[in-house]
């Protein structure tokens, strides 16, 4: 099988572990920064090493559409497409179930789904999820899922479970015919106790090689993320990895590995540094602001990353006030850093059980 996890220490709830595939090792908790289109925005995959990413995200759904599989196909696959050689994850289109639910229809057999390009129509069923993960070549493929918005009825949440479940079988028995690449389920259920209970049950009873928490962190209050993920984690075997889908807020994640979350991804790090936020120890900095215009120090004394070893606060200043795009290159490439950083030391902090010191450091800055 494609994957392998030890399990290596525990801590309260919190985990270490590692994670064995096809292009490399994963240490756990870890961070995974999203590609979506087969390139992490503003990052080159040497920019992506050397931030110490150990595996990205990439979307099944964004690069059937384009360039589509047989570019890929023809490309052996993403890793050669995009110049990327460690570990990639790839999610199976539910998501975008979730976020282009204007243009949608779903039925028993799949999602007819409106393309964001060119508005047109595309059936995508968990066989061609499967056949278009398989495609990309990603270490580890998402079931097909559907991930339901918040505030749904009981009854509608009970409808989107039994569709989530009987795609998942689908989904793990088609990418077992295909390949032996790994596969995670998705547990579903909305914001319902019993039916994250019964979602957990039914998805945790396949063979799958992992295990996400889906439809969470989709708009809801903070505390009942962290209720929902309270409630599932334990619900979850203890020998495979946990994935929580998309959380990248370093105070969400000290929180989601104190509950035992193994791995978590979001656009939120890239995405807030190209409208000049930076992501530090001593919380949030907007590089923007009239205060920076002078200063001479880097964003963060501390911090080990290109940017910080060679560029002034009043440099980033500059770039941002003109526009330029080397500003918003050099706070990604500091954020991620950060990020792997944060995911280092909590590792660490597992190894030698200090992970409730360090999460109450974090907490303090990002409250
Ligand atoms: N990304 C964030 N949440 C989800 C989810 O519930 N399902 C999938 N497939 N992707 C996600
Ligand atoms: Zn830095």
């Amino acid at each position: 099988m494609g994957l392998k996890f030890e399990l290596l220490k525990t801590t309260k709830n919190a985990r270490r572990g590692r994670i064995y595939l096809p292009h490399g090792v994963v240490e756990t908790p870890t961070f995974m920064p999203v590609g979506t289109n087969a390139n992490v925005k503003l990052m080159t995959p040497e920019n992506l090493k050397n931030v110490g990413a150990q595996i990205i995200l990439a979307n099944a759904f964004h690069l059937y559409l384009k360039p589509g599989i047989e570019v890929l196909k023809h490309h052996d696959g993403i890793h050669n497409f995009m110049n990327w050689d460690r570990p990639v994850l790839t999610d199976s289109g539910g998501f975008q179930v979730f976020s282009l639910r204007k243009g949608r229809k779903i039925t028993k057999d799949g999602v007819l789904i409106k393309s964001p390009l060119d508005g047109s129509m595309h059936m995508i069923t968990p066989e061609l999820s499967m056949e278009i993960q398989n495609t990309i070549g990603s270490d580890i493929v998402m079931a097909f899922d559907y991930c339901a918005e918040p505030g749904i009825t009981h009854q509608e949440a009970v409808y989107a479970l039994e569709l989530t479940t009987q795609w998942a079988e689908r989904s793990l028995k088609k990418i077992r015919s295909l390949s032996d690449q790994a596969i995670f389920g998705i547990v579903q259920g909305a914001f319902f106790k019993d039916l994250r209970e019964r979602s957990a049950k039914e998805i945790t009873s396949m063979n799958f090689d992992g295990f996400a928490i889906g439809g969470l962190s989709v708009g809801e209050e903070y505390n009942l993320t962290l209720e929902m993920t309270e409630f599932t984690v334990p619900l979850l075997p203890e020998n495979k990895p946990r994935y929580f889908m998309g959380a990248g807020a370093p105070k969400l994640i000290v929180d989601l590995v104190n509950l035992g979350v193994d791995v978590f991804d979001s656009v939120l790090p890239t995405r807030v540094a190209r409208h000049g936020q930076a992501l530090t120890w001593k919380g949030k900095i907007n590089i923007r602001a009239a205060k920076h215009k002078f200063d001479k120090t880097p964003i963060d004394k501390e911090c080990k990353c290109y940017t910080c070893r060679n560029y002034s606060r009043a440099y980033l200043r500059h770039l941002f006030d003109r526009g330029e795009a080397l500003g918003q290159i050099l706070l990604t490439i500091h954020n991620l850093h950060f990020m792997m950083d944060l995911s280092k030391r909590i590792r660490e902090s597992i190894d030698n059980d200090t992970f409730e010191d360090l999460r109450g450091e974090v907490l303090k800055y990002y409250a």
